[in-house]
């Protein structure tokens, strides 16, 4: 079964229409620092103004403790979602008290409102069923319609994620499709050679992920973090670096089927090795077997892969058609540990096929490191989300609105 799209919804003038979209954009000092789930959020949200639809915004950001807690205010970003809309859009103090029941009833024609953080309040993200469906009733009293659009929080099971869509007629918004169209080709018959490039400090976030690709790419590239789990598998000391050790073997099952299905994992021939963990620390690169070779011995941390390594990934990237890519290779926040995520997207921007970078910390790295969204095929705005439909799970977010 396909989506359920706005179409199906019927004509939505004057109605009020519930859109759950991923807000959740990091925030400095109250500042958003990357607005590209915002920017996402647009294509939907300006669709539904056109056709007159009173439209009630609703967004998770961070994760505060199921109550109010102002640094995690979603104002900010309705202030920006203003902007980017051209109009006014109003801010509900709250998400179904007093402020929001007003300003909903007082919302006219193609208006926008944005109520405050849907995880202010425990039933959101409650383990408890009753408790969820209670909250999605309290949300379901401001909608005749819901639009699901959140597409970087499909994969969790929660209250305005999963059961109020099923309280009233619901539908995928245009972006949630946009994601599925590329993430699908990524997953039936991708073009080959297909590449995927993993990063991100913990091996324990992936394993889902790599042993469902294993059997489906051509590549697998290793750095991030987690490489050093690699390492340490592959018999390597890589002294104070961020190391799992309790997955080590896990990672030597991947290493030995790989090498049964003739897939590559690619590991690092050589990393950056510092004295500590800031951007002024001393530094040095080291082969990847000679870690503790470094003027810094076993306190040497890995924070990024070397210059070799990210060369002969840069060419494997150029050589696929299809590449995916999850997590930066090193601490890119950093500057001198930024250059093999920037080689390695670099790279993701020359490739002559499709280019998918997934969500959250490898969309930020791309755009604080100044490149342009349409320099890639795709960005994908779920981290977690894109890795749990490239794992093959099934999301209660799009099972709900008819994907299966
Ligand atoms: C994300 O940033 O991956 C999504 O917004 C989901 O957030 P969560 O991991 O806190 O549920």
């Amino acid at each position: 079964m396909t989506l359920r799209t706005i179409d199906s919804l019927g004509p939505l003038a004057g109605k009020r229409v519930v859109v759950r979209c991923d807000l959740n954009v990091p925030l400095r000092d109250g500042v958003i620092t990357d607005d590209g789930r915002v920017r996402a959020s647009v294509p939907t949200l300006t669709t539904l103004v056109a056709q007159g639809a009173r439209v009630i915004v609703v967004s998770h950001l961070g994760r505060p403790d199921g109550a109010p807690d102002a640094k995690y205010s979603l104002a900010p970003v309705a202030a920006r979602l203003g902007e980017l809309l051209d109009r006014s859009v109003g801010f509900a103090a709250d998400t179904v008290g007093s402020d929001a029941a007003a300003k909903v009833a007082a919302l006219g024609d193609g208006e926008v409102l944005v109520l405050e953080n849907l995880r202010f309040n425990a039933g959101e993200t409650s383990k408890n069923e009753a408790e969820r469906t209670a909250f999605a009733g309290e949300l379901a009293e401001f909608a005749d319609a819901v639009v699901s659009d959140g597409f970087g929080v499909v994969h969790r099971k929660q209250a305005s994620v999963y059961e109020l869509e099923q309280l009233r007629p619901s539908a995928a918004g245009l972006l949630i499709a946009a994601e599925l169209d590329v993430l699908d080709r990524l997953t039936e018959n991708p073009e080959r050679p297909y590449a995927v490039v993993l990063g991100g400090s913990k091996v324990s976030d992936k394993l889902g992920v790599i042993a469902h690709l294993l059997p489906r790419v051509d590549a697998l590239l290793i750095g991030g973090g987690m490489l050093f789990t690699f390492l340490a598998a592959t018999g390597h000391k890589v002294g104070s670096s961020l190391l799992e050790s309790d997955q080590i073997e896990t990672v030597q099952g991947y290493l030995t089927e790989a090498a049964e299905r003739g897939v590559d994992i690619v590991l690092p021939t050589d990393v950056v090795v510092a004295a500590s963990f800031s951007a002024d620390a001393d530094h040095v690169v080291a082969a990847a077997d000679s870690i503790e070779a470094t003027p810094f011995g076993a306190s040497g941390l890995g924070l990024d892969i070397g210059p070799e390594t990210a060369t002969a990934f840069a060419d494997r990237i150029r050589g696929s058609k299809t590449v995916f890519w999850n997590g930066p290779m090193g601490v890119f926040e950093l500057a001198p540990f930024a250059a093999g995520t920037r080689v390695v997207a670099e790279a993701l921007t020359e490739v002559d096929g499709l280019s998918v970078v997934g969500g959250g910390d490898s969309a930020a790295a791309v755009r604080q490191l100044g490149f342009e969204d349409d320099q890639f095929g795709h960005i994908s705005t779920g981290g977690g989300a894109s890795l749990e439909f490239l794992e093959g799970k099934k999301l209660p977010g799009l099972e709900v609105l008819g994907w299966q």
